[in-house]
């Protein structure tokens, strides 16, 4: 075989944001805390788990599904869309199903950011927000928090012409702040066109004001 035909087997680095992000720490599991700090009660708000175990409800749908999990499950979630489009009151094409809502703050990343761009996220905010960012190779912009929650007037000023996204969590995690629906208004009226914001309410079910925001979908 000449030089020419030779296939190189090196095997290539993962590309630069990746490789830049380390491995995930996951939270110590119940029992461990338990021991290590001697305490009886703990619960764990860190993650998003029932407390209350999972409902029967569930346990029994999962049941009735099991003698078919020898086949591909249908990838478009039909069933399930249905049900948000009852519930909801939203178009089918509005919705995109993920494995958890991280797995959506990725998917984002990957089809709307590209690595010239910039992304606007609050300090103090989700982490994933800038990972996400970091694994696709654009430039994040973290914009200093205000009471340890989102200061949406200074992220609003902060988007540049190469700014693609705006990640914002209402409530936040870690900092358990939040936005009111006046606040976030007024945002969304100073955000020009070209910016998508991503309004993450991963935790809403804690949020003492609880507002519709699927009023503001486009
Ligand atoms: C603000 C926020 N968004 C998204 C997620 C991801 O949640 P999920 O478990 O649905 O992937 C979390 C999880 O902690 C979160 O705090």
């Amino acid at each position: 075989m000449s030089s020419e035909n030779t296939v190189s087997t090196t095997i290539q680095p993962a590309n630069q944001g990746i490789a830049n992000i380390g491995p995930y720490q996951t939270g110590k599991p119940i029992d461990e805390l338990k021991r290590e700090l001697g305490l009886d009660n703990i619960v764990k708000l860190a993650s998003n788990e029932n407390p209350l175990g999972c409902s029967a409800l569930a346990t029994q749908a999962v049941r009735n599904e099991l003698a078919d999990v020898g086949r591909y499950p249908d990838g478009s979630g039909y069933k399930l869309k249905a049900k948000i489009v009852e519930v909801f009151d939203v178009d089918m094409a509005q919705i995109t199903l993920g494995n958890g809502s991280n797995d959506i703050l990725e998917l984002v990343a990957r089809t709307f950011i590209c690595p010239d761009d910039t992304v606007i996220y609050s300090q103090h905010a989700f982490a994933i927000y800038a990972l996400a960012t970091q694994a696709v190779g654009a430039t994040g912009i973290e914009v200093p928090a205000k009471h340890y929650g989102h200061d949406l007037f200074a992220m609003a000023q902060a988007v540049r012409a190469d700014t693609r996204v705006i990640f914002l969590a209402n409530p936040n995690n870690p900092t358990g702040t939040w936005f009111a629906e006046s606040d976030f208004e007024a945002f969304m009226q100073t955000v020009p066109e070209h910016v998508l914001v991503v309004l993450d309410e991963a935790y809403v079910e804690y949020f003492p004001e609880h507002f519709n925001s699927l009023k503001f979908l486009e």
